[in-house]
């Protein structure tokens, strides 16, 4: 059984996975008292069983006993289909197909007679038994998580059954798959231990230009990931500086192979992050060039050496001519030159390439009013459909500029239609409040992901275009598709080798929050955007609503006077269903961006970036506010969607009103659909919000009896924090917008 950091009660650190049992269920279940799996090399498998054992035990203060074989008392039974009969038999031949690739089913049955791994009938084995089973031992591990959320408060998502029944064998009958092949979280990690946007202290991964010698905190993040369906991590920063782009030599690949040793046993699959120019860094040659044949070479042999160290390696990311990062523009190549190239190289070990579209020109004259930052993954991008290998996915942001607080999903989803993609979102809240201010990402990222695109007639949501379904029920992945370079711009000779996509590379990927603090992320009400991410990539139909209450539930259960307080939990889970609305409320209105201090993105500063070369501009004048990116009068960035989206979009009359200022400027006294005008929605948002900030605190404080006093004192001093600070937002927004327009608040409130 794998060791677990020891921390202080109410520290955070077990996080949802703390194991306190349903208040209703007084002992263990008998269902619950025997573990049988079979004799297995599998590590995943031996994962599951050990993490089955001792949640039960934390459960119910007794220890399961193991088993390889069925015993003559009810049991648990875990294990796949296809290696162990007395699982198989359990389940019909369509009940098994029904299960895929990393999903799983778990039965509770009345046992009259089991067989053994032998095929052997004992026909004296009676009693309820459970059976956990998958197609892998992948999803074998995910139902016993299932099946510990379960007995923690008789619940799932939609699956609520009462406590009572849950301890009763035969009423659990369940199927789950996951929605999306891939379920990846992103490190921004940086090897002196700094984190990019990392709000929860230094790295997990390194300290000092080395790895860790923490192994047990690595378990335990594995524990947390794969507790939640996660299979996919990058472990170090998009932003490759000097120290980490040797994370491919010698010099760190057997500490690499030691990480990925440690995920490999949850499930995990360990992605690099790779520094395009590494042949000249690293391999003294003069170029990076995708098409210079000793360029490509280079990236064989060291894929070879990489696969040598890591040979599950789940492969490279890539952020190329971004930000300043080298890439494939320096040669006058396309991106599906250089994402092909390094593909190749990656192709003979079934490595993929996870290519970035986050380009855009980082050098923009603010004079400039022409050149839209917005469109820029689609202009880049869109042309290249049909051209990479099917090894290459492209990773695109949920928005078009950089995960406001509110922005349209990116119009590059649906638009490829031959092309494998992962959405990326950010967990971590760097425009969000930087896990500071409470805002519960979920709603936000629902939205997202039930955004209809259109992109081949009604249906088309973003979850089906990122879980891969559309490309599969759709024609334009089955045949090889011809590109359009324009002239001048391109390097492509041949014919697209693209083969259609399979729908195993699509899926979803996320920013990590996470950090060496002990709760993980600082703000411990921060836990539930890292759990509620991995439930919504799973499950992107699971509501805002479920994944708060399954949060809430995990994580709070032991706390109040009354185990498991009937006021505590709905409480604690409002604050996180109101947060995100309050966020904006105070910060961002009508969809307009950046109005933050610069570099660090922390506090409101209206023109921090409104003269700055990075594309961010609101273009706030005394008349009226918002970017026009119209195809009538404006950059033409509404035309980038699909009717009747762009259309939707084009007109004030219908542009929705969160969204107005990022698609149209309009004067301060324009009339919104609310009825009310610009400058007096800004006004009253922003007071309004900074109320519910302070309603947060005030409700915190009332839970105080509830709470166990560590849990309680960490989140109140942020709570309070953010309380404060929403009145500066608000005072600063409003003056801002107050001096400009000249136009007073109806009501009269303060403005300085
Ligand atoms: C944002 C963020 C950067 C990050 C970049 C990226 O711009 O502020 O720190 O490197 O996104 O996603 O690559």
């Amino acid at each position: 059984m794998s060791k677990r950091m020891d921390m202080p009660k109410g520290s955070g650190y077990d996080a949802w996975l703390h194991y306190h049992r349903d208040r209703l269920i007084e002992k263990m279940p008998a269902w619950c008292r025997v573990i049988v799996v079979h004799d297995t090399d599998d590590e995943v498998l031996q994962t599951a069983a050990s993490e089955l054992q001792q949640g039960l035990a934390s459960m119910f203060g007794q220890q399961p006993k193991m088993s390889t074989i069925p015993v003559h008392v009810p049991f648990v039974a875990l294990g796949t289909f296809q290696d162990h009969s007395c699982i198989a038999e359990r389940f019909s031949a369509e009940e098994q197909a029904e299960v895929s690739v990393e999903g799983y089913r778990i039965r509770g049955v009345e046992a009259k007679k089991l067989a053994d791994s032998t095929g052997q009938d004992h026909d004296d084995i009676k009693g309820q038994c459970v059976i956990i089973a998958g197609q892998t031992s992948k999803g074998v591990l995910y139902g016993v998580f299932h099946l510990l959320r379960y007995l923690q408060g008789g619940l799932d998502g939609k699956l609520k059954p009462t406590a009572k029944e849950s301890l009763h064998a035969p009423s659990l009958d369940l199927l789950s798959n996951p929605a999306n092949p891939i379920r990846m979280i992103n490190h921004w990690d940086n090897m002196d231990g700094s984190v990019e946007r990392g709000y929860a202290g230094a790295s997990i991964f390194y300290n000092n230009n080395a790895f860790t010698t923490n192994m047990e905190r690595l378990r335990d993040y594995a524990r947390l990931l794969a507790s939640v369906g996660i299979q996919a991590l990058s472990i170090n920063n998009v932003n490759v500086h000097q120290v980490e782009t040797e994370l491919i030599t010698d010099r760190f690949l057997p500490d690499v192979a030691k990480v990925a040793a440690i995920f490999r046993a949850y499930g995990i699959q360990i992605y690099l992050s790779i520094n395009y120019a590494s042949p000249i860094q690293l391999g003294g040659l003069t170029t990076a060039d995708p098409l210079d044949p000793d360029v490509a070479e280079w990236w064989k042999t060291k894929a070879q050496e990489v696969y040598a160290a890591v040979p599950d390696l789940g492969g490279f990311v890539v952020k190329a001519d971004s930000e300043n990062r080298p890439g494939p523009f320096s040669y006058g190549r396309h991106h599906a030159d250089g994402a092909n190239m390094l593909a190749d190289a990656l192709r003979p070990y079934g490595g993929r390439v996870i290519w970035r579209c986050f380009v855009y020109d980082c050098k923009q004259d603010w004079r400039d009013r022409k050149t839209d930052r917005a469109r820029a993954a689609f202009d880049h991008f869109k042309p290249l459909d049909g051209l990479f290998r099917d090894n290459v996915i492209l990773q695109i942001k949920n928005g078009p500029m950089d995960f406001q607080v509110r922005e349209p999903v990116s119009p590059l989803f649906g638009a490829l239609e031959a092309t494998q993609v992962l959405l990326e979102f950010q967990i971590a809240q760097e425009y969000t409040g930087q896990q500071k201010h409470l805002c519960y990402l979920v709603p936000q990222w629902k939205e997202v992901l039930d955004f209809d695109t259109y992109a081949q007639g009604k249906g088309s949501t973003i979850k089906r275009i990122v879980s891969g379904a559309l490309h599969s029920n759709s024609e334009s992945g089955s045949h090889h598709r011809k590109a359009t370079v324009h002239a001048g711009s391109g390097s492509f000779q041949e014919e697209p080798t693209n083969h259609v996509p399979k729908g195993t590379s699509f899926g979803i990927a996320a920013v990590s929050n996470i950090g060496a603090d002990t709760n993980w992320t600082r703000h411990l009400l921060a836990q539930s955007n890292l759990y509620g991410y991995g439930r919504l990539s799973w499950d992107p139909d699971l509501s805002a609503d479920e994944i708060a209450d399954e949060w809430v539930r995990l994580t709070f259960s032991n706390q109040g006077k009354d185990y498991g307080d009937p006021e505590l939990i709905p409480t604690i889970k409002q604050m996180l269903l109101d947060s995100w609305n309050i966020y904006e409320s105070y910060t961002a209105p009508l969809g307009v961006g950046w109005m933050v201090s610069p570099n660090h993105h922390y506090g409101p500063d209206v023109d921090g970036y409104e003269y700055s070369m990075w594309g961010t501009y609101h273009f706030a004048d005394c008349w009226g506010i918002g970017v026009d990116r119209t195809t009538a009068t404006g950059t033409g960035y509404a035309g980038q969607y699909f009717p009747p989206v762009a259309e939707i979009y084009e007109s004030t009359d219908t542009c929705p009103d969160e969204l107005l200022l990022f698609f149209h400027h309009v004067p301060y006294t324009h009339v919104l659909h609310s009825g009310q005008t610009v400058i007096q929605h800004i006004y009253d948002t922003h007071f309004e919000g900074a109320e519910r900030a302070a309603h947060l605190q005030a409700t915190w404080i009332s839970l105080r009896e509830h709470l166990n006093e560590l849990v309680y004192e960490q989140v109140l001093t942020r709570l309070e924090h953010q309380a404060e600070h929403a009145k500066e937002w608000r005072d600063r927004i409003n003056t801002y917008f107050y001096r400009k327009s000249g136009i007073p608040d109806e009501k009269n409130r303060p403005i300085y």
